[in-house]
């Protein structure tokens, strides 16, 4: 006979919620004593997580938590209102958290929505925690509830994903600047040994080499997916001998700007750009600037389609989506300049 949840409150003398609380490590009111009788009657009767999780008697929240590295970035914010949009219309609310991009953070928040009972969970992990995946994946395989892995995620770790194909966007944006005639293009990246950084290089450095242009170690620049570090970027690759650059996000680009304005430099005049993910042409007056569009929309829709599909059924198998960038062709790319050629 299967043992329920029901049958170890009565013989520990317990509430369901009581039980169900202690099995699942949420914060309650009950005594060391009891705890450990909860659990060795779970034991005795071989009762597994799985069957934990199905007998939740905490009744659900309606509400979904959401972790983001940086609220203040477009990309992440726009991504935020559309999901919340979707939770709206399935009667949920969204709990938006921000890391920071820091790994403790990431905990935190993990931490932070599991105590408020949210029903499932979005992450974007930060650029720090790609120095800690067997943390984080210990992590991730003890939740017990849906949860999905989206923009940034651990390939090797099976569990649900949506994420854009960030070597072809990067191979996008290199292969046009090649085809206006620039060879000697700088490439502005996120920090180093985070998985984005290394998928959109291997993007820039396909592209080069497909076209037999020599990659100089001095055109790549690391930066760290905020504006001032596109500012420093631009001006150690300024006293290069490059033609364009190709930005890996639109905020180290307001950095790359900024650098260019203050040094006289006309775009695309004076040097071409292609940045990453499309989010700023709207706030940019003289700039009619070319970028790889991460369509936030499909991004949003899908991650909330597949959390929720497993909401509805837990039993199934984690979605792997990887999700085509777009190369939104502008003004901000010109053919090659005569004082570069
Ligand atoms: O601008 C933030 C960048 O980090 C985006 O390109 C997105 O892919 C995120 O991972």
């Amino acid at each position: 006979m299967k043992v329920t949840i029901k049958d170890i409150a009565r013989e520990a003398n317990l509430s369901l919620s009581a039980v169900s609380r202690v099995l699942n490590n949420k914060p309650c009111r009950v005594s060391e004593e009891k705890k450990e009788l909860i659990r060795s009657i779970a034991k005795k009767y071989n009762y597994t997580a799985n069957q934990i999780a199905r007998s939740l008697v905490t009744k659900k929240t309606n509400t979904f938590g959401l972790i983001l590295p940086d609220i203040e970035n477009i990309f992440f914010s726009s991504f935020a209102k559309r999901l919340e949009a979707n939770c709206r219309q399935h009667g949920y609310a969204l709990i938006i958290t921000n890391t920071d991009d820091k790994y403790s953070e990431d905990q935190e928040m993990i931490d932070l929505l599991l105590a408020r009972d949210v029903d499932g969970l979005f992450l974007i992990v930060s650029t720090e925690s790609y120095q800690y995946v067997e943390p984080m994946i210990e992590r991730l395989s003890k939740l017990e509830i849906p949860y999905v892995m989206v923009d940034r995620v651990y390939p090797e770790f099976d569990c649900n994903k949506v994420f854009f194909d960030h070597e072809k966007g990067a191979y996008l944006a290199v292969k046009h600047l090649i085809e206006n005639g620039h060879r000697r293009i700088g490439c502005i990246a996120n920090k180093l040994s985070t998985l984005n950084r290394d998928y959109r290089l291997d993007g820039y450095m396909k592209a080069m080499r497909e076209y037999g242009c020599e990659i100089q170690d001095e055109y790549i620049v690391e930066g760290d997916y905020r504006i001032q570090s596109g500012y420093q970027a631009a001006d150690k690759l300024l006293q290069t001998d490059i033609s364009a650059f190709f930005v890996c996000n639109d905020m180290m680009t307001l950095g790359v700007f900024r650098k260019l304005y203050e040094g006289g430099y006309l775009i695309p005049e004076d040097y071409s750009i292609v940045s990453y993910d499309n989010t700023i042409a709207p706030f940019l007056s003289d700039i009619k600037l070319t970028s790889i569009e991460q369509n936030v929309a499909e991004l949003g829709d899908t991650a909330f389609e597949v959390l929720f599909a497993q909401m509805e059924n837990e039993e199934l198998p984690a979605k792997d989506i990887c999700l085509l960038p777009k190369l939104i062709v502008n003004e901000s790319v010109q053919p090659i300049a005569d004082e570069h050629k």
